[in-house]
């Protein structure tokens, strides 16, 4: 008899994460049989750790998050256009001819413009739109970002120069869709944007918001990766401004959904499971969490 399909989310620390009720949400709503476990990998041994899961009985496939996202894109043979831009994967395949090898995909990026778009139902086209950050998560977020066609986009982070190599990164991706692509510092990034994304780690280590109130358009989208209690700095930021504020919850449910759907070839609906996430989260976020 063969084993059920087996995934699991790959981090350290993961024991916080709620990849695995969601997941079992899509299956139980999908048909699917599946078992999706929590992989508790050592910071210096991620390479090894992997490989190990990958070669137990009915594994195909994981998701990767913090502090693995880039060495998960390194070890796969093969990568999504995507991913490859943002040189991190948050989804790995484990296709069966070995010919193929792993698959790398990321799917934050289209995750956080979902719950823009659709959960929020803010449209990005043509939107003025801040990414704050450029580290993984913004990696993640900013080629989906680009596809959806805002007029201007500027990449803001205290490291000037990561950002303008993150912009470089996707110059050709900007000429393709037209969009006004700029790095710069966050006291420089402008004022008036549609949507401010945080995607830095302040909300993590309970930071002031590094930015000046005037980067908010009178009812602007201000949306923190975060989620739980660690993004309320933020979203308290957001409405003393007259924002409307939203934590990462949303974008943790649809990169799941998209990660399923690469795996399974069915895309689950978002909508119920992130109510019943919503509902949850009071009591079981404890501690700080990112979706990206
Ligand atoms: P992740 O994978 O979660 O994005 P990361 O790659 O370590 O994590 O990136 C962290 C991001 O948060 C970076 O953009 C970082 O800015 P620097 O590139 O200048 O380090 C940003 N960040 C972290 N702490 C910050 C702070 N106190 N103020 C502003 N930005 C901060």
């Amino acid at each position: 008899m063969s084993p059920v399909d087996r995934y699991a989310v790959a981090g350290n620390p993961i024991e916080h994460s709620r990849s695995p009720l969601i997941h079992a949400e899509f299956a139980r709503q999908t048909g699917q049989a599946l078992r999706y476990d929590r992989l508790l990998c050592p910071l210096d041994n991620f390479a090894a750790a992997l490989r190990s899961f990958a070669a137990e009985p009915g594994v195909r496939g994981c998701n990767v998050t913090v502090p693995f996202k880039f060495e998960a894109f390194a070890l796969a043979a093969r990568c999504t256009p995507r991913a490859t831009l943002a040189q991190a994967a948050n989804t790995l395949r484990f296709d069966a001819d070995s010919a193929g090898g792993w698959l790398a995909d990321n799917t934050d990026g289209i995750a956080l413009v979902r719950d823009i778009e659709r959960n929020a139902g803010v449209p990005l086209a043509g939107a003025r739109v801040l990414l704050l950050g450029a580290g993984g998560a913004a990696a993640g977020a900013l080629g989906p970002l680009l596809d959806a066609r805002p007029q201007r986009l500027v990449v803001a982070n205290r490291t000037l120069a990561k950002a303008q190599a993150l912009v470089e990164r996707h110059r050709a991706g900007a000429a393709a869709t037209g969009v006004r692509l700029e790095a710069a510092t966050p006291p420089a990034c402008g004022e008036g944007f549609d949507v401010v994304i945080n995607a830095t780690a302040t909300s993590l280590q309970g930071a002031e918001v590094p930015l000046a109130a005037a980067v908010l358009a009178p009812g602007a989208l201000a949306l923190d990766m975060m989620y739980g209690p660690s993004a309320q700095g933020f979203l308290d930021w957001a409405q003393r401004h007259g924002a409307r504020g939203r934590d990462g919850l949303g974008m943790l449910v649809e990169q799941a959904a998209e990660a399923f759907f690469l795996w399974r070839g069915v895309m689950p609906a978002t909508a119920p499971v992130l109510a019943a996430q919503r509902a949850a989260l009071p009591s079981a976020a404890a501690r700080p969490v990112k979706a990206a």
